[in-house]
């Protein structure tokens, strides 16, 4: 299949070039902010963002400021010449792929936080994390004055709080979300499967079939959240994951924990397998 032409462009200035000749031509433009190592679940955004928009931008920055001091932002794999390879045969136009100064230049002093969906499920795991994710965003999304930016339901969270915080600050921009893809055992497409030995990533299927059983046990009304929380953490731990960070069932927008089901909710866990950290979740009765 021949492969479009794909600019990559690293100065804001340049990015905004582009995307002011688009518009001035009347197309739509759709922003897939990404941190690179690209897999099948970011090509369906961009995709997801070709349905909806003529020209696609895709960005690869791996974002310090949303890593804590024992994360694996060094070791986060990267690969520029790969990922842009993956954006040229799916027929993304551009890619920004900005360098740290331009992100984030001498005397940067602003932080964006979010309050209350900051408040459970990874947040008190990862103190600080959806602060960088919620700056680093609002400067993508003001950098490139896109129309619509694009997002994984896989960081589920992540999703409601850019959702938040775009409404909050006026943002001119739609923030969609897209269906998580996932390995044909259930096991959601992430960068961070990569460090996964075989013998651990023969245990991670028990995670997406837990979360699929709870949202279906809940949506048939067989069972309360509460219950079923503490169940899925033995379930988890039976299976084989080293330890839980947490199982939960929350409202689907507000991420409140819920005690009853009586509208669109949510299970969500993250658990951990050796030094791997991995996070899913399933919307309850859809
Ligand atoms: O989901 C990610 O890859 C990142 O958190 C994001 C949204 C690109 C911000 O750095």
């Amino acid at each position: 299949m021949a492969e479009s032409p794909l600019t990559i462009v690293r100065t804001v200035a340049e990015m905004r070039r582009h995307v002011a000749d688009w518009h001035r031509a009347g197309q739509r433009v759709a922003l897939v902010p990404t941190m690179g190592a690209l897999h099948e679940g970011h090509l369906s955004l961009v995709r997801a963002g070709q349905a909806r928009a003529q020209r696609v931008i895709a960005t690869i920055f791996v974002n310090p400021t949303q890593f804590g001091p024992s994360e694996d932002f060094t070791a986060y794999p990267r690969g520029e010449g790969a990922d842009a390879a993956k954006l040229a045969q799916v027929g993304a136009d551009l890619l920004f792929a900005p360098g740290v100064a331009e992100m984030y230049p001498k005397g940067f002093a602003t932080t964006i936080h979010v309050a209350g969906l900051t408040d459970g499920l990874c947040a008190p795991f990862r103190p600080g994390h959806f602060d960088g994710v919620a700056t680093v965003v609002s400067k993508l999304l003001s950098q490139a004055q896109a129309d619509i930016a694009l997002f994984g339901e896989k960081d589920y969270q992540q999703l409601q709080v850019i959702k938040r915080m775009a409404r909050d600050l006026d943002l001119p921009v739609e923030i969609v979300g897209v269906p998580t893809v996932r390995d044909a055992d259930g096991v959601a497409l992430s960068s961070r499967n990569a460090y996964l030995s075989a013998e651990e990533r023969r245990i991670v299927p028990a995670l997406p079939r837990l979360l699929r059983e709870i949202a279906a046990r809940l949506a048939r009304n067989e069972a309360a959240p509460r219950d079923e929380v503490a169940r899925g953490r033995a379930v988890l731990l039976n299976a084989g994951f080293t330890s839980v960070d947490y199982v939960d069932v929350t409202d689907a927008e507000s991420l409140k924990p819920l005690d009853r089901i009586e509208g669109p909710a949510r299970v969500l866990a993250a658990a951990w397998l050796g030094k791997t950290r991995l996070i899913d979740n399933m919307p309850v009765g859809v």
